[in-house]
């Protein structure tokens, strides 16, 4: 999988220590307020998994299914709710987890959902950010890195479901993407 990758973008060891900081951040944030966390599927799982065990605080876990890119590299523009129930949010402080924020539609899709369901606050959490012009206006809360406009696997994140495995995250080889558009 590695001969895919244009490069490596962040080590397993660099996410981490990222992560402690996040976490850190993120403990300190709710010390006074009982937190609920909803990842978005399937790409949030290792970030997810990674993250909250360095939050020592007790706090609840949900998650949210979508799917927005029906396997291609660009975004549609529209999101899908793949489960019928929306977690039960209200009167609670809410914590997003995604692992990438990309054109914006999916977490401002996301957001506005969850906010017709009376939750007392939301904040949004990526690991990744890219540095773009976005189509919908997202604030993110919590940034673990900001990266250019490039398209990248690993650690969660996958190209037409491959790469999730990947403990590190790289830029994904540009003739690939183009072979499979
Ligand atoms: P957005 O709706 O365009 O912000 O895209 C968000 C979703 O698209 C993320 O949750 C990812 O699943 C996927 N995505 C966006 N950019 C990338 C990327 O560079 N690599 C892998 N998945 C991505
Ligand atoms: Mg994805």
């Amino acid at each position: 999988m590695q001969d895919d990758l244009d490069r490596i973008l962040f080590h397993e060891t660099t996410i981490l220590s990222r992560l402690d900081e996040l976490a850190a951040q993120v403990s300190k944030d709710y010390r006074d307020r009982e937190l609920t966390v909803i990842a978005v599927l399937t790409g949030s799982l290792m970030f997810m998994a990674d993250l909250l065990r360095r939050i020592p605080l007790p706090l609840k876990l949900d998650f949210l299914s979508v799917a927005s890119y029906h396997g291609k590299a660009q975004t549609s523009g529209e999101v899908i709710f793949k489960q019928v129930a929306l977690p039960d949010v209200k009167d609670r402080h809410i914590l997003i987890l995604d692992d990438i924020l990309d054109s914006g539609h999916t977490l401002a899709a996301i957001r506005e959902k969850l906010e017709t369901a009376g939750p007392r606050s939301i904040r949004v959490c990526v690991l990744l950010s890219k540095k773009k012009e976005r189509a919908r206006h997202v604030d993110a809360d919590y940034v673990g890195f900001e990266i250019e406009n490039e398209f990248v696997v690993g650690y969660g994140l996958d190209f037409m479901e491959r790469y999730r495995n990947l403990p590190y995250i790289g830029v994904l080889r540009k003739e690939l993407i183009a072979q499979a558009s």
